[in-house]
């Protein structure tokens, strides 16, 4: 047995919980008990959540919000998993994905995109550029969803997420629904602490029309340059923070540590702020070569390393 391994009372606990969640919300909702996290996450490490749901609508998003206040669970909300890293013991609680159809709609409103919080970001770009509209190009290679990129206000190539952002609806804790304009919403670089509180739903994105062979040459410069200086092996994307005096990708290069490994787990020699998951790793690795890398740029450089990743679990 491992160290995480459940007694069978626990796990027939686990699935009369699970089961109970399940009459409370339509059969279009996914509940699995005891759902490997790995396998939603593009790090492709992290133990189970004891009960895992892909809502099908508002509605049984709410009721699961409910349930979880009921029996006091505590609840994780997952997109892609593209900036997640769940430790190897899982998640005790609700592990809530947003990846249902009915949360990924993307639809065309003049010179807005209204997007719901499952949509890909990727997806996001392509349906910009199929209605000659520019400024989303930079979204076409963050490996995320509308709401995790909201969450974090993903970036790349100079943009920001939140530069699109007209407004964005949410559902707090007790299951309400509100719309917020932009200006309302708290945004820092990589942190929207509104969305640390509540759940993105929906936003509605603005660009600008523009011809289609400059939004194609622009996708097409952005991917180049993302596939020359960015690791294809699974990863977190960065995980680090930038400090403010120099990217973290620079400062781990110059401590020498690209390449460095602890188990499975290995900085990336592409680019220094991504650990790709090489062989197997677990996220205990994982995070000992984060905190490796964190007491190089401590002691040798007085620089305090901030993980852009939001690592959960046991
Ligand atoms: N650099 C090195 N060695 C490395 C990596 C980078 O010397 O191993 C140098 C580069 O040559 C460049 C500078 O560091 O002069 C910055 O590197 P880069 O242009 O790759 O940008 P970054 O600051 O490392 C940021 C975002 C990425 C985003 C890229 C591209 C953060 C933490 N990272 O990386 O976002 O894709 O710009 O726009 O803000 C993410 O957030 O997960 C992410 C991947």
């Amino acid at each position: 047995m491992t160290a995480f391994a459940l007694t069978a009372d626990a796990a027939a606990a686990r699935e009369r919980r699970a089961a109970e969640l399940a009459r409370r919300i339509s059969p279009a909702t996914q509940v699995r008990p005891g759902e490997p996290l790995a396998r939603h996450t593009t790090l492709r490490v992290g133990g189970p959540a004891d009960i895992y749901v892909e809502p099908a609508s508002e509605a049984d998003l709410g009721a699961v919000l409910d349930f979880c206040a009921e029996f006091k669970l505590s609840w994780l909300l997952l997109g892609r998993g593209s900036n997640l890293l769940v430790r190897d013991g899982g998640f005790r609680g609700v592990a809530i994905c947003l990846t249902h159809p009915g949360f990924a709609a993307i639809e065309v409103c003049g010179p807005d995109l209204r997007c719901g919080a499952g949509a890909r970001l990727k997806a996001v770009a392509l349906e910009a550029r199929r209605h000659d509209l520019a400024g989303f190009e930079f979204l076409e290679g963050i490996p995320g969803t509308v709401g995790g990129g909201l969450r974090m206000n993903a970036g790349a190539m100079g943009g920001c997420l939140f530069d699109l952002v007209v407004s964005i609806r949410c559902m707090d804790r007790k299951g309400l629904v509100r719309e917020l304009p932009r200006a309302s919403v708290e945004v820092n670089y990589r942190q929207c602490p509104t969305l640390k509180t509540e759940i993105a739903l929906e936003a509605l994105l603005r660009g600008r029309t523009g011809p289609q062979a400059e939004i194609d040459a622009r996708m097409k410069q952005f991917s180049s340059r993302r596939r020359q200086s960015q690791p294809a092996a699974p990863s977190a994307g960065c995980i680090f923070k930038n400090p403010p005096t120099i990217p973290a990708g620079k400062l781990i290069d110059e401590l020498g540590l690209k390449g460095a490994r602890v188990g499975g787990a290995l900085v990336s020699v592409e680019h220094g702020n991504f650990i790709v998951n090489d062989r197997n790793a677990t996220a205990a690795e994982i995070l000992e070569l984060i905190e490796l890398i964190r007491a190089r740029a401590r002691t040798q450089r007085g620089i305090a390393l901030e993980t852009e990743v939001e690592i959960v679990g046991e």
